[in-house]
């Protein structure tokens, strides 16, 4: 079972290698906004030995909690990691008054939209054109009505 914690500051330069090498390049400055708005939405899994192993990165839009990063580690999925991450996270939009959550995800994604459907997210609309290199992408929902 992964180690679910929340991120500290020390985190964030590993967390942008992580990134990079699992999704794409952010900048510190991104994570930092985002932990300076919302610490305990910024989520971490580590195996025993202090590797990481998956990074969820929330924020908060007008209309509530937003997942805006999210990957596993290649070698990592299909392991259940996503899943827990995705729970603590729920567990806190909970504890924050958030019931619902939502996302954008590229419509050719499918492993990650047949995650997020698997999880109780629906989708809410299409958005042609969303990412810089103009791929569509979906937006989606999960109404969270109770924690794990
Ligand atoms: C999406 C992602 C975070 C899921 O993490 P994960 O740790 O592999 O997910 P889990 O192991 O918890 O999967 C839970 C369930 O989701 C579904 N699922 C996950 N990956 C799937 C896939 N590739 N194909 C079909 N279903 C999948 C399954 O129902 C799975 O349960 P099962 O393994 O018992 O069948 C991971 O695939 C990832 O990092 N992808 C690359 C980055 C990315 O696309 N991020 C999302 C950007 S919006």
């Amino acid at each position: 079972m992964p180690l679910i914690r929340c991120a500290e500051e020390r985190d964030l330069d590993r967390i942008c290698v992580f990134l990079s090498m699992n999704l794409e390049y952010f900048s510190p400055d991104v994570l930092n906004f985002f932990r300076s708005q919302w610490p305990g939405g910024q989520i971490l899994a580590e195996d025993v030995f202090g590797n990481l192993l998956g990074v969820l990165c929330g924020s908060v839009t007008g209309k509530g909690a937003c997942i805006s990063l999210f990957a596993v580690d290649e070698g990592s999925r299909r392991k259940g990691v996503g899943s827990s991450l995705l729970e603590a996270f729920c567990r806190e939009c909970f504890m924050r008054g958030y019931r619902t959550v939502t996302l954008e995800v590229r419509t050719d994604n499918m492993n990650a939209i047949a995650f997020y459907e698997s999880k109780g997210f629906f989708r809410t609309e299409f958005l042609p054109g969303f990412y810089n290199d103009g791929g569509d992408a979906y937006r989606m929902e999960l109404r969270i009505c109770r924690t794990g």
